[in-house]
C-alpha cells in the first residue's frame, strides 16, 4: 500500500455503531489531519447504517455474497476508490484474510494500518463476547483493548488498555453499560497516542 503522510481512514463496524459514531463526533479533538473518508459495514439492517446517513459520511454496505475472497476484494475495491490507507475497526464481527492484511502492511512500523477495540483485556478472554464470558467468570476487573490487527485473532499488539473495577452484585447491563462507556473514552485516547505521536515509538507496542 502507498505510504501516504495523511491517513484516510475507513471506519469498520457491523451492529449498532456506537464506536463508530464515538470515533466521528470526537476525530476533530485528534491533532493532526485525519480524514474519515468512509463507512463500510457488512450487514443489510445494521443500525449503525441510519446513524452515519445522518451524518454526511459516504456507507458502503458491503453484505457477503459469494466467497470470503469476493467480499474482501469488493471491499479492498471500496476502499481504493476512497485512497484509504487506515482501517479503525469498531464492533466489526468478520475476521479478515491474511491476504488481505497484507494489502495494509506498513514496512515501517512492521504492523498492518488495522485497529481494532476488543471489549476484554487482552489476552484474557479473547473472541466474539468478551463481556459475556468475562462475566461468567466473575471478574473484579475488566477493561478494553484496543490493538494492531494481526492474523492471530485478538492477538496483535497492543496499542492501549483501560480497566474498571466491577460493582460487588453488579448486573450483566451495568457491566457492560460501564464498559462500553469506556470503550468510547479508550479509542480516543489510543487514536491520539498513535497519531499525535506520528506513531513514532510504534515498535514498543510489540
Ligand atoms: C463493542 O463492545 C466492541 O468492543 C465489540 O462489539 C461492540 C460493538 O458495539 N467488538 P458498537 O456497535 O460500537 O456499539
Amino acid at each position: 500500500m502507498d505510504d501516504k503522510t495523511t491517513p484516510i481512514i475507513a471506519i469498520f463496524a457491523s451492529g449498532n455503531g456506537s464506536n463508530a459514531m464515538n470515533i466521528i463526533d470526537n476525530i476533530s479533538k485528534i491533532e493532526g489531519s485525519l480524514q474519515i473518508a468512509c463507512v463500510i459495514c457488512d450487514r443489510k439492517n445494521a443500525p449503525i447504517i441510519e446513524k452515519i446517513k445522518a451524518v454526511n459520511i459516504p456507507i458502503h454496505v458491503v453484505p457477503v455474497d459469494g466467497t470470503k475472497k469476493e467480499h474482501e476484494d469488493k471491499i479492498y475495491n471500496t476502499l481504493k476508490s476512497h485512497s484509504v490507507n487506515w482501517i479503525f475497526l469498531a464492533g466489526y464481527m468478520r475476521i479478515f484474510s491474511a491476504n488481505f492484511l497484507k494489502k495494509f502492511y506498513d514496512e515501517n512500523l512492521k504492523v498492518n494500518r488495522i485497529i481494532n477495540i476488543h471489549p476484554s483485556l487482552l489476552p484474557d478472554f479473547p473472541g466474539r463476547d468478551g463481556y459475556k464470558d468475562a462475566y461468567d467468570a466473575g471478574v473484579k476487573k475488566h477493561g478494553a483493548t484496543i490493538h494492531f490487527v494481526s492474523e492471530e485473532i485478538d492477538c496483535g499488539p497492543i496499542i492501549m488498555q483501560h480497566s474498571y473495577d466491577v460493582h460487588e452484585q453488579e448486573s450483566f447491563d451495568s457491566f457492560k453499560e460501564r464498559g462500553l462507556a469506556l470503550e468510547h473514552k479508550l479509542y480516543i485516547d489510543a487514536l491520539k497516542l498513535l497519531f499525535e505521536k506520528e506513531l513514532q515509538k510504534c515498535q514498543q507496542f510489540g
